[in-house]
């Protein structure tokens, strides 16, 4: 009886830690990508709003590349095409230049992986 009570007790906890363990993996963080986006801010707004620089990121994850309206994008990145899914977009994020040839974003990319990821998650905020 006890010991079937703490199994299941033993499940339920293997299985919250996972949860957050996959969250995190799949997310980064957004606490720190939020002050890794100060990078950004400059060009793209304190949130994400834009500016006569860049577009505005609201709704990146999910959205299709290059389509804020009056925006005056790259060929470059028009071609990217498709839409953003987080792996795009941290890989774009990491290396702007090697990932999306000729685009005019001058940004020279994340310090690391994990920052790209940051970066992501903190984005995903941004609505
Ligand atoms: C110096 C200005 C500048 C900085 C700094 C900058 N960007 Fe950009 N960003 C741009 C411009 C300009 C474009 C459009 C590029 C093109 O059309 O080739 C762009 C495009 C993008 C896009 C694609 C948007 C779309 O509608 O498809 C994303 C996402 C993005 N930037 C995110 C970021 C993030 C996140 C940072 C900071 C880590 C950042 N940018 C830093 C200027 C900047």
């Amino acid at each position: 009886m006890m010991r079937g009570t703490l199994v299941v007790a033993a499940v339920i906890m293997a299985a919250a830690l996972w949860r957050s363990d996959a969250l995190h993996a799949a997310g980064g963080s957004a606490t720190r990508g939020k002050l890794a986006y100060q990078d950004c801010a400059a060009c793209h707004g304190a949130r994400g709003q834009g500016s006569d620089l860049a577009p505005g990121l609201r709704n990146i994850v999910g959205r299709k590349v290059a389509d804020e309206n009056g925006f005056a994008y790259s060929p470059a990145l028009r071609r990217h095409g498709g839409v953003w899914s987080e792996e795009r977009l941290a890989a774009f994020l990491l290396r702007p230049q090697a990932e999306v040839k000729g685009n005019r974003m001058a940004y020279a990319g994340a310090a690391s992986a994990a920052e790209a990821a940051d970066l992501v998650a903190y984005l995903k905020t941004i609505k």
